[in-house]
């Protein structure tokens, strides 16, 4: 990284928006992008750059859109073509960007390209996508006659049976998600095409859904191989054979290759990438390779959870330190970092790592986003985020809507857990935990719809919302405001070289942030513990502050107080 020429995303904050939950604008309880169009003001008074849009691709809508029938148009459900056009043109004219979610690990069971596979045998894309007979020596629909014992990541055999050909397709996701065959030439070029097309319209880069998975280990017979077993389930774990399969970087390259070239200045790219560790990171995110700008890595949201991500278990501060520590250093001479707490598949942060009663709440979700935003990398805000946004209080099981929470309950009924049990990790870690309806104020459907929402708004938008905290220097909103404002105005923050401090202390995270003689030294408590400055780091001691989330900041670092002081 140059740090006199570099990228414009090194100091860019990127907004992403689930558009199914964001504003309504047409009263039938679903976000879409007439509502988008109408929230822009938030947007540009909150200082973001880039817009990150989930999908709004027609689609069958079995994991809200992440199941794509048609790349290149819009969900009449989201609204036309002419208005993601419009919100192009918006965005570029109040100087923000639009990143597209591409989804090309798989498509809906009912894109034409899958029909016409399904369709025989012999069809000319039979091979667009991952057709296998039954297991040797098993009739196929008989258990354990499925290709492999891969267990799918929405629960269940990664395989479903085409009952008219008698052969099983590959579903990493859920049975409506089949996944394509990028071995295939012609599948890579036709989502090329797809993407030129976009960029042609005006779309400025992509955030890449599981794009690590694209690559499977196939022996050259064809052949895939079982993965080691899962206990309790009679499946096995496939992921040694799909995440960061033996071809990824040669098809990331491609795509780089045969897209971005001659235009990727001005692009953002980032791949989302369950499962990967900082060494690929430093591969698919070096310039000179030509991958991608940056990844979204998985470890710090796995800290929480033992043997998946039902098994919740108390994050240790430690353990979040050595993790974003080691990311930190790993990306330092090489690559870059992205930046989250939350998205549409995470539960809210302030719930899950903050403290969301009265008391901490505000206190709490500045804490961690100052924490997250001193950091060197580009942050990323999932909408509601910055109000503080908290859990869902779900009370029985017919209050979810996500496929992957109610496959999971389904599956766990099968194998006989406590149904109790497994709702209370439902409530702590579902998905729909950051898709009830962003809460914009204190009126019935928080402003979201004038009709009946498609999952209900989180009952405490009375209080929390944005009306509320919009003129409020003391809120949630307004901190993030102040946060984005600095890495804008203050190069350390965006390429200040990091170096963690207190590895081992257990509710106090802190570190410097240095660039051309300038340190910045970030102090955040994290826990309702007070702490005696002058115990833990003299030096911030009467060090000047540039900003923090509590007024008049003493000798003591009060319960989650963040501070980022000029050092000396
Ligand atoms: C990751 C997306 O973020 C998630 O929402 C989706 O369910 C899966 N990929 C499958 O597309």
């Amino acid at each position: 990284m140059d740090p006199n020429n570099p990228p414009w995303w090194t100091s860019a904050v990127v907004y992403q928006v689930y558009p199914r939950s964001f504003q309504d604008s047409d009263g039938d309880g679903v976000g879409d992008l007439g509502g988008i169009l109408q929230r822009l003001d938030h947007l540009s008074d909150l200082g973001v750059d880039v817009l990150w849009l989930s999908p709004v691709y027609p689609s069958p809508q079995a994991d809200n859109g992440y199941d794509i029938s048609d790349y290149q148009g819009i969900d009449p459900l989201f609204g036309t073509l002419d208005q993601l056009d419009e919100l192009i043109a918006a965005l570029h004219s109040r100087g923000m960007r639009l990143v597209m979610d591409l989804v090309v690990n798989h498509t809906s069971d009912e894109h034409p390209w899958f029909l016409e596979s399904r369709a025989s045998k012999t069809s000319g894309k039979r091979d667009w996508y991952w057709w296998r007979p039954p297991r040797g020596g098993f009739g196929s629909g008989h258990p354990g006659a499925e290709p492999t014992n891969w267990q799918s990541i929405f629960s269940g055999p990664a395989w479903e049976l085409d009952a008219a050909s008698g052969e099983y397709y590959l579903h990493l996701f859920a049975a409506k998600q089949p996944d394509l065959n990028w071995e295939n030439p012609e599948v890579r070029q036709a989502v090329y095409a797809m993407m030129r097309w976009w960029l042609d319209r005006g779309v400025d880069g992509f955030r890449m859904d599981v794009i690590n998975m694209i690559s499977k280990d196939v022996a050259a017979d064809g052949h895939l191989h079982d993965g080691p077993p899962i206990p309790g389930t009679g499946l096995g774990d496939g992921s040694a054979s799909y995440i960061c399969g033996p071809r990824i970087h040669e098809f990331l390259q491609e795509m780089h290759r045969d897209v971005f070239a001659g235009r990727d200045a001005a692009l953002l790219t980032v791949g989302e990438m369950p499962g990967v560790t900082v060494e690929q990171a430093q591969l698919f995110t070096d310039p000179a390779r030509g991958e991608v700008d940056m990844v979204f890595q998985f470890e710090h949201v796995g800290l929480d959870q033992g043997t998946s991500k039902w098994d919740v278990r108390p994050l240790r501060l430690v353990d979040l330190k050595a993790s974003f520590g080691r990311w930190q250093a790993g990306l330092a001479e090489v690559g870059w970092n992205s930046l989250y707490w939350d998205n549409h598949d995470q539960p809210r942060a302030v719930s899950r790592f903050g403290d969301d009663s009265p008391r901490y709440r505000r206190d709490s979700a500045t804490c961690l986003a100052t924490l997250l935003h001193l950091h060197r990398g580009t942050p990323y805000v999932y909408q509601g985020e910055e109000i503080g946004m908290a859990n869902y209080p779900f009370a029985s099981v017919d209050d979810f809507r996500d496929v992957e929470s109610i496959n999971h309950f389904a599956a766990a009924m099968v194998a006989g857990q406590d149904p109790a049990t497994v709702l209370a990790a439902m409530r702590r870690m579902s998905r729909d935990n950051a898709r009830t309806p962003v809460q914009w104020d204190a009126t019935e459907h928080a402003g979201f719809t004038s009709g009946t929402p498609w999952l209900p708004v989180n009952p405490d938008h009375d209080e929390w919302n944005a009306a509320a905290q919009r003129h409020d220097g003391s809120s949630v909103l307004a901190h993030y405001r102040r946060l984005i404002a600095l890495r804008h105005e203050n190069p350390v923050v965006a390429l200040g070289a990091f170096a963690m401090l207190l590895p081992h202390h257990d509710h106090v995270y802190a570190f410097t942030r240095a660039l051309g003689g300038q340190t910045l030294l970030v102090v955040c408590n994290v826990s309702s513990t007070p702490y005696a400055l002058s115990d833990l780091l003299p030096q911030a001691v009467g060090a000047p502050l540039v900003l923090g989330n509590l007024p008049d900041p003493g000798q003591t670092l009060r319960p989650w107080e963040a501070r980022v002081l000029h050092a000396s």
